[in-house]
């Protein structure tokens, strides 16, 4: 699906050094967070089993709904341990090894929030997304325009806002099984001028959601 160096990141160190001190801070602003958390409200169900895939101290669940199970995986223990919707935590690097060790089919949703970017074997990834999601479990990818430069895949790098969603909906379309994967797209409405002004600038939410096909 991609070429050796569309795979390749300017900091090709071994991902666990970046990410070896915790960073307690939220990766996009609050508008997008909000956006995310209000979907989450609309497409998640109550007392259903989630996968935070790529996940930190912050999973951006809404508060008042109560999961049955949330795991969350990530590269940093002791952001993991810190967040607090998490009831079972899986530190992996998924560029050495994409395969979970979670079962088949255990899980209603997977999440992965503003991290897809980092991740140079997305076939393998998104296989596993969907062998660990039960029939008729979903995939919610959210990402915006911001990126740990050195550590994002040249074929991200390299594209547009528009090429990414592209690229994602590849991901999903390259794994057999998946529904035809659905797009959500919101910018702020203020040019980009204003936006530097100071004036609603808010960082842009794309979101692209694939079901697993019964079988
Ligand atoms: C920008 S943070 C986003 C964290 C969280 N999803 C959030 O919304 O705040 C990127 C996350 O991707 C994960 N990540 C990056 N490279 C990874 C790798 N090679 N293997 C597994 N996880 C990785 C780390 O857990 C890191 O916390």
């Amino acid at each position: 699906m991609l070429l050796p160096e569309q795979r390749t990141k300017l900091d090709e160190s071994d991902d666990r050094l970046f990410y070896d001190v915790p960073r307690f801070v939220t990766h996009v602003d609050k508008n997008f967070i909000a956006q995310l958390t209000d979907l989450y409200r609309e497409r998640l169900q109550p007392q259903t089993r989630i996968l935070d895939l790529m996940s930190s101290w912050v999973s951006h669940l809404p508060e008042e709904m109560a999961f049955e199970q949330v795991t969350g995986h990530g590269l940093n223990a002791e952001e993991l341990a810190k967040n607090s919707r998490l009831d079972k935590t899986l530190v992996q690097n998924l560029n050495q090894t994409p395969e979970l060790p979670l079962p088949d089919q255990d899980f209603d949703a997977v999440l992965n929030c503003v991290s897809v970017q980092y991740l140079q074997q997305p076939d393998r990834v998104f296989a596993e997304m969907h062998r660990v999601l039960k029939p008729g479990g979903q995939v919610i990818v959210s990402f915006s325009n911001r990126m740990f430069y050195q550590k994002a895949i040249a074929a991200w790098r390299e594209g547009t806002e528009t090429g990414r969603v592209k690229l994602v909906q590849r991901y999903f379309r390259a794994i057999p099984g998946f529904s035809e994967p659905e797009v959500i797209v919101k910018r702020s409405p203020m040019p980009p001028m204003m936006q530097l002004m100071g004036f609603g600038g808010a960082d842009p939410f794309y979101c692209v959601i694939a079901t697993k096909e019964d079988e």
